[in-house]
């Protein structure tokens, strides 16, 4: 009976183990996660999803002080399109938390940044060609672009001595998203090294619209696959999205992927950065208590736990701190959702914002639960403890089951 072990993913001469722990902002997919994969032999992913809080989280650096100081005074202007990033700044805190993560490598692994490309930063094209140039000075292995697809993202980078080095990869939820990416990018004679086809079970924001239901993993993988040898493009194809046990992974190595993405499971680990508490309500979730909803400023639907602190809150948008997801003309869809219930409710201490969430705050606090559609699952990947809360399991733990299980069995963690 097949195991994952049993096969390996091919980057050049490398071999890898094939299980790559996905990424997953803002600082959930740790440098301490990804590290773990990479020394297991296979690839884990950091995120930089907002690196410059990040950066001061991690290394105490004042990153975020700073640039609210700058900005105070347009904390009560509705006007954001003053606020912008230092890009010196944001290329110093890549810089931290790539080449910091890099030096502590250890194995044969690989580890590879997730560049969420909707981070558009009030600046959009400036912003990500700085994330992309120093992470790749910093020495990362690998970039994964995600979220928003640019189509010209490549090209910010085409004159980086690493530009055909670095493995680069995209993340595609349709054959058509593939194709739009190879044609803008055939000038640059530079195909992708991999592509992540990301199904509608995923965790984070999804690349599907609200009827994500009507598609699944296994069938976009096969279309993508087939375009791929119809085209003789020998490109490694990973799928993500819902492969909860090493017998979900393996049906894909069997069918032609080259290996797999995963991300829920390595949510209630402890090298995951959401805080203890957190994963315990990862952990009791059941299946109607996780949605999929529009709060997301981005415009994507996201998947979450209904409990999510984010949802509903009124908080204050905190751009001037912040200010990720303002678009290059200063506008967030949630700071302009905020002045609408304010502006309707003039004599409120607090107003309640429904149809869409503060998430460059939320996602920080880690008070913004996404997660993926099989986290109602994860409880039967642990012990209950006398206490009645769930065992935090280990992140070598979790990636052998998915490297050694067979017949869809998950191994519980000893006591
Ligand atoms: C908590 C969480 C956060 C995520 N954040 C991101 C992200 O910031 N960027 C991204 O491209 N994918 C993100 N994802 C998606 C994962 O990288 C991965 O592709 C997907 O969740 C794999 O499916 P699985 O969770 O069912 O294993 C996130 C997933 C989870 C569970």
């Amino acid at each position: 009976m097949n195991y994952v072990d049993n096969f390996r993913l091919q980057f050049g001469k490398k071999q890898l183990v094939p299980i790559i722990i996905g990424g997953m902002g803002v600082d959930i997919s740790t440098a301490e996660l990804a590290l773990e994969a990479a020394r297991l032999g296979g690839i884990g992913h950091i995120s930089d999803a907002m690196v410059p809080s990040v950066s001061d989280r991690r290394f105490h650096t004042h990153f975020v002080k700073e640039k609210l100081k700058l900005y105070k005074l347009n904390v009560a202007n509705t006007d954001k399109s003053s606020v912008q990033f230092d890009l010196g700044r944001l290329a110093e805190a890549t810089q931290n938390h790539v080449g910091r993560t890099m030096e502590a490598k250890r194995g044969e692994g690989l580890i590879f940044v997730n560049c969420m490309e909707k981070l558009t930063m009030n600046a959009p094209r400036e912003t990500l060609r700085v994330r992309l140039t120093a992470a790749l000075d910093a020495g990362i292995d690998g970039i994964t672009l995600s979220a928003g697809l640019h189509l010209g993202s490549f090209a910010l980078i085409e004159n980086h001595p690493r530009f055909r080095d670095a493995k680069l990869g995209i993340i595609v939820s349709s054959l058509r998203a593939l194709q739009l990416f190879l044609r803008k990018s055939a000038r640059l004679n530079r195909l992708p090294d991999y592509v992540v086809v990301e199904g509608p079970l995923a965790g984070g924001h999804l690349g599907f619209g609200m009827d994500w239901k009507d598609y699944d993993l296994q069938t976009i993988t096969t279309e993508v696959r087939q375009h791929l040898l119809a085209e003789q493009l020998d490109i490694p194809l990973i799928p993500a999205g819902g492969i909860f046990t090493g017998s979900d992974a393996v049906s894909f190595l069997e069918n032609g992927a080259a290996a797999v993405q995963v991300a829920t499971r390595f949510t209630v680990v402890k090298e995951c950065g959401l805080p203890e508490n957190v994963q315990q309500e990862y952990f009791k979730a059941s299946e109607d208590e996780i949605e999929v909803n529009t709060i997301s400023p981005t415009g994507y639907p996201m998947r979450m736990l209904k409990s999510s602190p984010a949802i509903g809150a009124g908080t204050h948008p905190n751009c001037e701190a912040l200010g990720y997801l303002l678009d290059g003309a200063g506008n967030c869809a949630y700071a302009t959702a905020y002045n609408r219930e304010v502006l309707a409710h003039p004599t409120a201490k607090r107003v309640a914002v429904m149809d869409k969430t503060c998430l460059c705050t939320h996602m920080r606090n880690f008070d913004c639960w996404t997660c993926g559609h099989y986290t109602y699952r994860l409880k039967d990947t642990t012990r209950r403890l006398p206490d009645g809360s769930y065992q935090i399991l280990s992140a070598e733990h979790v990636f052998r089951d998915y490297q050694f299980s067979v017949d869809q069995k998950i191994a519980l963690p000893s006591a």
